[in-house]
């Protein structure tokens, strides 16, 4: 019997993962980790057990890791009171005194050659696992569609289409996606050491004329550089911080960061990938 484990069980990723899961595996050997457990019983699916996963919390976390083989594990969010390079190192690190034998981690597409700061806690975590000896899978997930939806929802309601990617492409694809994917990989006996999960590559004018054909709405589409793109942000009422984050994610995308092209994500989902216009009907 192999035991499974993922974290962020509450979240978006993890949900869907865990949907995925118990079809491939029976749902009794499945461990849902979440740091609030009673929000996640109330949601896993029926026969998944739940156990305390906080991130922040090392001891918790080794010793709800006993018994597990394999743990996806779903990367924290940054800019929490305790850094995510913290946060990732507490979970590799109980999960090798825990004694797990595999780690699917989501991380940055192509995370040695990334150029953008974002990559960093990836690079991180990808060298920890490395150095804790555990086998693993790195799921290097491109961009989820879902990122563009406030942008998306704008152009429908009448506002510009604004981007500073230039001619950068990325591989939006829908979360869901890739977290069925990862759940698969998890599934799985001889996954790869690498996957580079992406939808097709594509520019913000690509997507824009998607949204265009999806919705029946026509909207101005504007290619800007960062400092107006960040201007306009401020304007929009968005605090400093918040600002150069959101940049940062235009610029990554301009100076090539997400542009990955790889057939992974359709050969472990086992079918073609749809069009970005096909996935944006689903969320639009
Ligand atoms: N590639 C991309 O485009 C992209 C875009 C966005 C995010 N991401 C990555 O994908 C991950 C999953 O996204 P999501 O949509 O599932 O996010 P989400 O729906 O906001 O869920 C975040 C999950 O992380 C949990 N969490 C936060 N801090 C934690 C801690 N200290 N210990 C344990 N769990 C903690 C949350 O638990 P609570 O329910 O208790 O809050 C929740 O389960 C993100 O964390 C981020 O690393 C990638």
């Amino acid at each position: 019997m192999t035991t499974y484990a993922i974290t962020g069980t509450t979240g978006k990723f993890g949900q869907a993962a865990l949907k995925t899961l118990v079809s491939l595996v029976p749902a009794s050997d499945i461990i849902a980790l979440a740091r609030n457990t009673e929000k996640a019983a109330a949601i896993v699916p029926t026969g998944v057990s739940v156990r305390k996963g906080d991130y922040t919390d090392q001891v918790s976390l080794t010793a709800s890791l006993q018994g597990v083989d394999k743990l996806l594990f779903i990367s924290s969010q940054p800019g929490a009171e305790v850094s995510r390079e913290q946060q990732h190192a507490n979970v590799v690190a109980a999960a090798k005194d825990a004694g797990v034998k595999y780690i699917a981690y989501t991380s940055f597409p192509d995370t040695p050659h990334a150029t953008t700061p974002l990559a960093l806690d990836h690079a991180f975590t990808e060298q920890a696992i490395i150095d804790a000896g555990i086998t693993h899978s790195f799921l290097r997930n491109n961009w989820y569609l879902e990122n563009e939806l406030s942008t998306i929802d704008g152009s429908i309601a009448g506002n510009p289409f604004v981007y500073a990617a230039g001619d950068g492409k990325a591989g939006w694809s829908l979360e869901s996606n890739y977290a069925e994917a990862a759940a698969k990989v998890l599934a799985n006996d001889q996954p790869k050491d690498i996957y580079e999960f992406s939808g097709n590559l594509i520019t913000y004018a690509d997507l824009a004329d998607a949204v265009k054909s999806v919705s029946g709405k026509e909207f101005e589409v504007i290619s800007t550089d960062d400092q107006s793109y960040t201007n306009g942000l401020k304007a929009a009422g968005l605090d400093d911080d918040t600002a150069e984050l959101v940049t940062m994610f235009q610029t990554l995308i301009h100076d090539g960061n997400l542009n990955v092209p790889s057939t992974d994500l359709a050969d472990i989902l086992g079918r073609p990938l749809n069009s970005v216009a096909d996935e944006l009907k689903s969320i639009i």
